[in-house]
């Protein structure tokens, strides 16, 4: 007997452990928040799990208590079907349990509108304002205002924020519908083409939280991921600062041979604050901005982590790591590519 259990206790112990472990390797969870934005909606969350558990425990055991008490011999009329027996009345059973409903449903909808409506707007101004604009298939963050500092930048795919401070982001669509969402921080957010949305989040705690597209938008919407890295607000502040200030000018003979060819390869559709002479400058706005390219742990919007191997596949044929992309496949010769590369390194 023992031994045919065993199988049932087993799987039994899988179903409970394995969203346990699962959820410590998830980047992504919304179940696990952190900030003034995602907090209560998890809460929320994990009270209506409760609740609709208990209601499915409760109603399961009225069923299987409903079958036991069944068991002994139920009158039968002649035509084999149960007799109702004169003085059981159900109706007092079925509106106690209609109104057990609407209590609960009710009670679940107004602390959905409460939730709803505290997370709507942040605590106090937000210190930053970014305007993130989508495109298929990266996010281009310009950050427009920081405390009473107008200075902007450009930067793609990873948002620095300090640790405790509400951000505002306003999100600008340009070509399809997509969606903005990092569950441990915020709900998510759609991304329309001529209307502006604004969202806002408060990473509680310092760490790399992930973010991901979430509304279908073609070949690469698996790939069109993001970063917000949440920091301690004098190491925000060096990030901020350090990515205010242009490109430095390469040294080596190598990246000043891999700065020309960029400036002829790449710099139609790449911005490099600062690079190039007044003839020829990086100045392009069809791909993202790399100016400060190896402050970034991630490229193509999240798909390879940027290493050297990867940088130089991504340049020579991105199409191979990220297919249907805008950036073409480069004709660079072996030295042209290294070159560029050994530049785009020097991009700190
Ligand atoms: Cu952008 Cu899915």
């Amino acid at each position: 007997m023992k031994r045919r259990r065993l199988p049932i206790v087993l799987s039994f112990a899988a179903v409970l452990f394995l969203p346990g472990a699962a959820w410590a390797d998830l980047p992504m969870t919304y179940l696990i928040t952190n900030g003034s934005a995602a907090n209560p909606l998890a809460h929320l969350g994990w009270g209506l799990m409760g609740l609709s558990v208990f209601v499915i425990v409760f109603i399961a055991l009225a069923v299987l208590i409903g079958i036991w008490r069944g068991r002994r011999s139920w009158p039968m009329d002649a035509a084999g079907r149960p007799k109702l027996l004169p003085g059981v009345n159900a109706a007092p059973f079925v509106v106690i349990g209609v109104c057990v409903s609407i209590v609960l449903l009710f009670g679940s909808a107004v602390w959905t509108f409460f939730t709803l409506a505290h997370v709507s707007q942040p605590p106090k101004d937000p210190a930053i304002t970014l305007d993130v604009t989508a495109h298929q298939w990266w996010w281009e963050v310009e950050y427009k205002h920081y405390g009473q500092k107008l200075r902007t930048f450009v930067t793609a795919n990873e948002i620095h924020v300090p640790v405790g401070e509400p951000v505002r982001v306003r999100l600008i669509g340009t070509d399809v519908i997509h969606s903005f969402w990092a569950p441990e921080l915020f709900g998510k957010m759609d991304v329309i083409p001529g209307q502006t949305n604004i969202t806002w989040f408060e990473a509680g705690k310092a760490g790399v939280y992930r973010g991901q597209c979430t509304e279908f938008c073609g070949l690469q919407h698996a790939h069109m991921a993001f970063h917000i890295v949440a920091q301690p607000p004098a190491k925000f502040h060096q990030w901020w600062t350090h990515q205010l200030a242009d490109a430095k000018q390469p040294v080596s003979p190598q990246a000043q041979h891999g700065e020309r060819v960029f400036l002829h390869h790449c710099a139609i559709c790449h911005t490099v604050r600062g690079a190039g002479s007044p003839d020829i400058v990086a100045m392009g706005k069809l791909g993202p901005d790399l100016t400060h390219l190896m402050s970034r742990h991630w490229l193509g919007a999240g798909t390879v982590p940027n290493t050297t191997g990867y940088l130089a596949a991504w340049v020579e044929n991105a199409q191979s790591i990220k297919p249907g992309i805008a950036m073409p496949t480069m004709d660079l010769t072996n030295r042209q590519l290294l070159d560029v590369v050994a530049y785009l390194q020097t991009l700190n």
